[in-house]
């Protein structure tokens, strides 16, 4: 299949390489073409771990017509060509619909248009276009290739085809599809979000340290990272954006985010990829 991965953030990144590594024909498009560079270079170390266990020969000619695959630019005429695009640009309502009118310009009309979207309603990014039916939620999880969880959002509109082609995509990416309804925050961040804000709760309530918050979460629940930690690890700017899509579509006041994490996303400490978040992360 030709696949269009719009957006080459960490996510994008990760789908694209995901995708080209299961023999699609990629093209990863960014405004940004300094983006670009650091996104395949990311993808060619990523796909040195995930290609470990091949003696050298095998993968070398694995990382290597893998990265064949990719193609990588800022144009977005090579979308008329694509039989599926997944779109995985910030997670901001406004810059998603921008991105989606000129999706709907450009791409053929038997493509189907998927959102990476956290927490986004579907339903309102496909009433942009002129074909909601090819409009689908494909949430991956971070790490990309190393998670095998795909939750696939079906929009008020979207059509069974799409559905079925969908997973079918993300099966043969060797991932698991999960269907879930077109509400805020789907399953994964709707519950995942409000436990790592209470943990930003408990930080500013001084009850523990934020390596002791961690631990009680690793050691106790076997969870791989603690709340901070993976909230450090998402970045805390998604995971303020997550907190707000779900505060305002449930008006519930059991989503307001931990002042102390609005707090933190106005001082640019963002997690890992600032260099600063609930943690210290020197550069290497
Ligand atoms: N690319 C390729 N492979 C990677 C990788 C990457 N970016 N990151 C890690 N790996 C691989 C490693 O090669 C290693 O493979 P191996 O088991 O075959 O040797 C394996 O993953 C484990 O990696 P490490 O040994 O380096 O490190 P850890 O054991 O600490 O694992 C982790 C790292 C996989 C990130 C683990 O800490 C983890 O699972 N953390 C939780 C991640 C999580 O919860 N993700 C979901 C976030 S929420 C989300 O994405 C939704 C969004 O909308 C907010």
């Amino acid at each position: 299949m030709r696949i269009a991965v719009i957006g080459a953030g960490t996510m994008g990144n990760g789908i694209a390489q995901v995708c080209a590594f299961h023999g699609h024909q990629v093209y990863l498009q960014d405004v940004d073409p300094k983006r670009l560079e650091i996104a395949l270079s990311g993808v060619r170390k990523s796909l040195g771990r995930v290609t470990r266990d091949l003696d050298v020969e095998a993968r070398e000619s694995k990382i290597s017509e893998t990265l064949a695959r990719i193609e990588a630019g800022t144009d977005l005429t090579p979308l008329a060509d694509v039989d599926f695009v997944i779109e995985a640009v910030f997670e901001n309502l406004e810059i998603k619909c921008q991105v989606f009118e000129k999706l709907d310009k450009v791409c053929g009309p038997d493509c189907i248009m998927a959102s990476n979207t956290s927490s986004i309603s579907i339903t309102r990014i496909a009433a942009i276009t002129s074909r909601p039916a090819s409009v689908i939620g494909m949430h991956f999880m971070n790490p990309v290739p190393v998670m095998k969880l795909v939750e696939v959002i079906r929009g008020l509109e979207t059509a069974d085809a799409s559905f079925e082609k969908t997973k079918d995509l993300t099966l043969g990416l060797n991932k698991v599809p999960v269907e879930v309804k077109d509400f805020p925050g789907f399953v994964s961040n709707r519950i995942l979000l409000p436990m790592l804000n209470e943990a930003m709760f408990v930080l500013m309530e001084g009850i523990a340290r934020p390596e002791d918050v961690d631990t009680v979460f690793k050691l106790g629940l076997r969870h791989p990272m603690g709340p901070l930690e993976l909230a450090d690890f998402i970045g805390l700017d998604v995971c303020l954006d997550i907190l707000d899509v779900l505060y305002e579509g449930f008006k519930d006041p059991k989503y307001r985010a931990a002042p102390i994490l609005r707090q933190m996303v106005a001082a640019g400490r963002l997690g890992r990829k600032s260099g600063r978040g609930f943690y210290s992360y020197p550069a290497k």
